[in-house]
């Protein structure tokens, strides 16, 4: 799919990965809506790359159908979908105070597997009948996973087990969108360097940095975007689950 000019919606596109996949598609020539809760952080981006921010909450059908209304009309029918709206509240099964809240583990299923499945859903239902390109190709979803769906470390049982349910959506989505020339993809990113790893200590997110095989330091946002770029160019990537992790698999603790 020939990118320019075409429009883009990325969740969670106000900071970290989103932001800078918001970037790189602009300068691609798209037209990017950036939806989020956080409206400085979309706002921002969207003055910087002369984009649309968009009030959303994902984990919501009524927001996400508004948002989708939203960035339809200011850009046209989107092309690209990539969710990037995620949280990471970590959590044992049991910890010290007893067994985890539910309420928590409820909340990161809500906005990491049922958000992404609701803007999924959406933006497929809105390409519709839309005109294709070569091969039939209507649109491209890509959703952010991690490589805690396969090597979830202790603490992170209800992160892991979103990021397992977007990897599980990939190809069922593939294989039901294909009659519709919408592919569907998903990155496992190892360790990238975005404010939600900020909040560590340094000396944590130095260690971090020590366990990639190669390259042995974090991963960079653009590098994920330029892979998105890249999975829009290549129609043959679909259905699939990409790790973007230097060679990392994560210890227990
Ligand atoms: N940074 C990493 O090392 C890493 C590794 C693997 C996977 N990921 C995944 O990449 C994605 C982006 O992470 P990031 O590091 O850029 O994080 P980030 O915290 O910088 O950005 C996440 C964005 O999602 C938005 N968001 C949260 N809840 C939302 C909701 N209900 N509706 C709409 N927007 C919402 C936040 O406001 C924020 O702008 C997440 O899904 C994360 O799990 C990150």
């Amino acid at each position: 799919m020939d990118v320019n000019g075409l429009a883009a919606v990325i969740t969670g596109g106000g900071s970290g990965i989103g932001a800078e996949v918001a970037r790189h598609c602009a300068k691609a020539g798209m037209k990017v809506s950036l939806l989020d809760v956080n409206m400085d952080g979309a706002n921002a981006v969207a003055d910087e790359i002369g984009g649309t921010a968009v009030e959303c909450d994902v984990t919501s059908a009524e927001s996400g159908e508004a948002a989708i209304a939203a960035a339809r009309d200011a850009n046209g029918v989107g092309r690209l979908l990539v969710n990037c709206a995620g949280i990471a509240t970590p959590g044992r099964i049991v910890g010290r105070n007893g067994p985890l809240p539910l309420d928590i583990f409820n909340a990161v299923i809500q906005v990491n597997l049922v958000g992404s499945f609701n803007m999924m859903r959406l933006f497929a239902a809105d390409l519709g009948d839309a005109d294709t390109f070569e091969d039939g190709e209507r649109g491209l979803i890509v959703s952010t996973a991690s490589v805690a769906a396969t090597e979830g470390q202790i603490g992170q049982a209800a992160y892991a087990a979103s990021k397992g349910g977007i990897v599980s959506l990939t190809l069922v989505a593939a294989r039901e969108f294909a009659a519709r020339g919408i592919r569907v993809n998903t990155i496992a990113p190892g360790l990238i360097d975005t404010p939600m790893m900020a909040g560590l200590p340094d000396e944590a997110r130095a260690s971090l940095a020590e366990q990639p095989e190669f390259p042995k330091r974090l991963g960079r946002a653009d590098e994920y975007a330029s892979l998105v770029l890249h999975m829009c160019e290549n129609v043959l990537i679909n259905g699939t689950v990409l790790r973007l992790d230097g060679a990392l698999r994560m210890a227990a603790r």
